[in-house]
């Protein structure tokens, strides 16, 4: 079964700017995606489209679904999308409350909601974080706090706005050990290359709206010319001492 499946997927700002131009692609069930590119190449705008936050042309199918009004409450309950701001997820004066609003709103007992809300601070390692206020917490408790109002409503596919931006390490180790031991579909965007390394099996880059690779992140990612052609690093982890000697004569040549 497909997670995801996009035709001829294109989406315009209402102030002309195109986002997206024509993509096309799939995502089996319990696929993990990176998308990555440059800044302005559309991921964000692509990750807003999947649970229709944002309506696109061309098709878009969502668990053999087509995103359309009539199936977007359905859509929106099977696809949990993390912005990347995470003060745009929370917002009511206690935790517990920011992460029983969702399975509340999907109409669950008091009991189911206060169990889900325990299970997915488990799930994200804020254990016992219930009272807390959200105004009170680090960057990065916010963070997995927002992560944890979308695991609460169960999704089928989760979708991740740069997850590990402006984390210190052990946030940003947290999330990664939450990534990689999750069974669901997800789709995320990043600039950090090593973490989609270390938790995506698959990799897509987007530039100017449009898809320029799409394959194994093992290949793709130690693909340095594809990868320096869209702004973007081998991941540290690629960078032998070879290849880093190489890339700064090249520097050096560039700059002259
Ligand atoms: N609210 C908006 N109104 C108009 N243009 C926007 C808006 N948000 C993003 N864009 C433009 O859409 C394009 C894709 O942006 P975005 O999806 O945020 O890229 P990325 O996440 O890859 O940095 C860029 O050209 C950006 O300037
Ligand atoms: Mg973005």
């Amino acid at each position: 079964m497909l997670a995801v499946k996009a035709e001829n997927l294109s989406y315009s700002y209402p102030d002309g700017t195109p986002a997206l131009q024509e993509i096309s692609f799939s995502v089996p069930e319990g696929e993990k995606m990176a998308i990555v590119g440059p800044n302005g190449s559309g991921k964000s705008t692509l990750i807003t489209l999947l649970n229709g936050v944002r309506q696109g042309k061309g098709l878009l199918e969502i668990l053999s679904l087509s995103l359309n009004r009539s199936n977007l409450p359905q859509i929106k309950q099977w696809v949990g999308v993390v912005f990347q701001n995470p003060d745009d997820q929370l917002f009511c004066p206690t935790i517990f409350e920011d992460i029983a609003f969702g399975p509340l709103n999907q109409g669950l007992p008091a009991d189911e909601v206060r169990q889900r809300v325990e299970n997915a601070l488990q799930s994200v390692g804020l254990e016992g974080y219930q009272k807390r206020s959200s105004f009170h917490l680090s960057f990065g408790e916010r963070k997995l706090a927002s992560l944890a109002t979308v695991v609460a409503m169960d999704p089928r596919i989760i979708a991740l706005d740069e997850p590990t931006s402006n984390l210190d390490l052990s946030h940003r180790r947290k999330i990664i050990r939450w990534l990689q031991k999750n069974p669901h579909t997800i789709i995320l965007t990043t600039h950090d290359l090593d973490m989609a390394l270390d938790t995506c099996q698959r990799v897509m880059i987007l530039n100017k709206g449009k898809i320029v690779a799409d394959g194994r992140s093992q290949e793709l990612l130690s693909d340095r010319m594809i990868l320096e052609e869209n702004d973007l690093e081998l991941p540290l982890r690629m960078q032998t001492p070879h290849s880093v000697k190489k890339f700064k004569s090249m520097q050096k040549i560039n700059n002259r």
